[in-house]
This record gives structure tokens, C-alpha cells and sequence, in this order.
């Protein structure tokens, strides 16, 4: 069997827009095409509301192989009843507009009855890396990710899968749900594209009023506090309630602040062996923002 051909596409001057596909028929036939040509694809799973972190991604896509395809889909199963499913921000001709500067091949935008048809009952219980963090405060979350990423690494057939490491749990869980599952296609995580003032870029940013995106920065310099702590080998316990204490006073709610294992994401004991990840999931009003480093 050959090898499949890598990317080298050339992005700059490229504002083709990509192919919008809706059926998984389609989606197999022209990936079918791809795969017979031995061209290696990249998918970027998004919820859309795309913006420069996400073409980031799509950039990195292109050095990695011939095709990339954007999955567009705000995904229902991992959204409580209580959170902002139905004004997540939904923009598919700017996304797509977007995507055209970047040379992306394809827009996976399925519809909810075509990724979870009636009668559709198989969900991915993911555990491991899916153990506390987000799942202390967002029970369903890594159900719905696990699911609905498994689903597209299926429908896609992808050879790499490529995510932010703003999400930076996910990115473990999903890097877990491949490993676990045998699934034949390569994780990678990217670091997480940053604003001028440190705030790590996310769709869920445009919810910010004014006032808010600019206390919204206390986290990024929360977290590099904590990180100055470690490094200074300083009480951990009190640079992290130190953290907790700066955010409430700036008007945040916090769910957490937390080192753990940047791997495993067990708890950072201190050990040489260990990289420490410093995690912050924090609401500003009806906003939760979440970031590490
Ligand atoms: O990070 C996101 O945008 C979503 O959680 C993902 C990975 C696209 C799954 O719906």
C-alpha cells in the first residue's frame, strides 16, 4: 500500500470556499475519493462561531495532510437542559467564509436527525481523564464530546484529529477515547491561541460585555501566578486559594482551580516525573470561561 500523501497545500492566496456536505452519503463518497488518491485527511471538530484559534487549527491541518475537513455541529447531548445550547452563537455562512481563507476542502455540517437519528440509543462513557474538572460541575459534558467525537472520527475516517488545548480535558478524554477504542487515527492538541491581553480565544467570548472581557484576563494571569508558585516551589495550597480569592474579587464565580498531572491529570504531587497543568473554570455573570496553561 502506498503512503498517504501529506499536506504541503499552500494557503495564502486560496479563498475557494469549501464544499458544504450535510448527508453522510456524500461525505463518504468524496472522502472514499480522497482515501482511493492516498490523500491523508485532517479533521477539526468545532461547534462553529469560528475564529482565529480555530484556523489555527485548519492551518496546522494543512501542513499535516492533503484534505482537511471542518466539522461544524453544536452538539445537543453535550449541553445540560440548564445551559446555552440554543444561544451558542451559530454564524455557518461566516464560518464557511472563514474557512475559504484557509483553503479548507470540506464543511462536515450535518443536522441533529442525521448525527443522532430517532431510535439512536449508543452512547461513549468515557472515564480516566474524564474523572473530575468539568465533570464535577458538567456531569453529561465528556458523554456528549466522547460521542459525538467517536461519531465523526467515524463518518470522516480521518488520519489526524486535530484539537486546542484551550479545552485542554477534552483534549485528554479524546485522546484516551482513541487509544481505548483502538481508533486509527492520530490526536493532536495544539497550544491555545491568545488574544494581545493573554485571554485564550473561544466563541463563548462574544457573550463578554465590555466590563467583563476585560476583567476576563484576570484568569490567564491567575494561572500564570499559580505557574510562577510551582516553579518557585512555593506553598501550592495557598498560591491556589491566592488564585480563587483573585478571581472572586474580580467578580467571578469560580468552579475551579486545580494543578494536575499534565498527562494523566491526576493531582501534581511535585514529583520530577510530572508536568504540572494549572486548570480554571470561572463564570463572569452567565458566562463560564475555562483555560490552563
Ligand atoms: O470543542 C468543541 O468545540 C466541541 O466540544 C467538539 C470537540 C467539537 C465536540 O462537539
Amino acid at each position: 500500500m502506498p503512503a498517504p500523501k501529506l499536506g504541503n497545500k499552500s494557503t495564502s492566496a486560496s479563498h475557494v470556499k469549501p464544499v458544504v456536505v450535510r448527508t453522510i452519503a456524500e461525505l463518504r463518497q468524496i472522502t472514499g475519493a480522497w482515501r482511493k488518491a492516498g490523500e491523508a485527511i485532517a479533521l477539526i471538530p468545532t461547534m462553529g462561531a469560528l475564529h482565529e484559534g480555530h484556523l489555527a487549527l485548519v492551518r496546522e491541518g494543512q501542513r499535516l495532510a492533503c484534505r482537511t475537513v471542518v466539522s461544524i455541529f453544536v452538539n445537543p447531548t453535550q449541553f445540560a437542559p440548564h445551559e446555552d445550547f440554543s444561544r451558542y452563537p451559530r454564524d455557518e455562512a461566516g464560518d464557511v467564509a472563514k474557512l475559504a481563507t484557509v483553503a479548507c476542502d470540506l464543511v462536515w455540517a450535518p443536522d441533529a436527525s442525521t448525527m443522532y437519528p430517532p431510535g439512536s440509543a449508543t452512547r461513549v462513557h468515557p472515564k480516566g481523564a474524564a474523572i473530575g474538572l468539568e465533570t464535577d460541575f458538567r456531569p453529561h459534558f465528556f458523554e456528549g464530546v466522547a460521542t459525538v467525537c467517536c461519531k465523526l472520527f467515524t463518518q470522516v475516517g480521518p488520519d489526524f484529529a486535530i484539537f486546542g488545548e484551550k479545552d485542554y480535558q477534552q483534549l485528554q478524554v479524546v485522546t484516551q477515547m482513541a487509544r481505548d477504542l483502538d481508533l486509527p487515527l492520530t490526536v493532536i492538541g495544539l497550544p491555545t491561541i491568545r488574544e494581545p491581553d493573554g485571554l485564550a480565544m473561544s466563541s463563548r467570548n462574544r457573550y463578554l460585555s465590555a466590563e467583563d472581557r476585560a476583567t476576563a484576563v484576570t484568569i490567564p494571569r491567575v494561572i500564570a501566578d499559580v505557574k510562577a508558585a510551582i516553579a518557585a516551589r512555593a506553598d501550592l495550597t495557598a498560591a491556589v486559594a491566592k488564585a480563587k480569592q483573585t478571581l472572586s474579587t474580580a467578580g467571578f464565580r469560580v468552579d475551579y482551580v486545580e494543578v494536575r498531572d499534565a498527562t494523566t491529570l491526576l493531582p501534581y504531587e511535585g514529583a520530577t516525573t510530572q508536568v504540572p497543568r494549572v486548570l480554571v473554570a470561572a463564570w463572569l455573570g452567565k458566562t463560564r470561561l475555562i483555560d490552563n496553561a
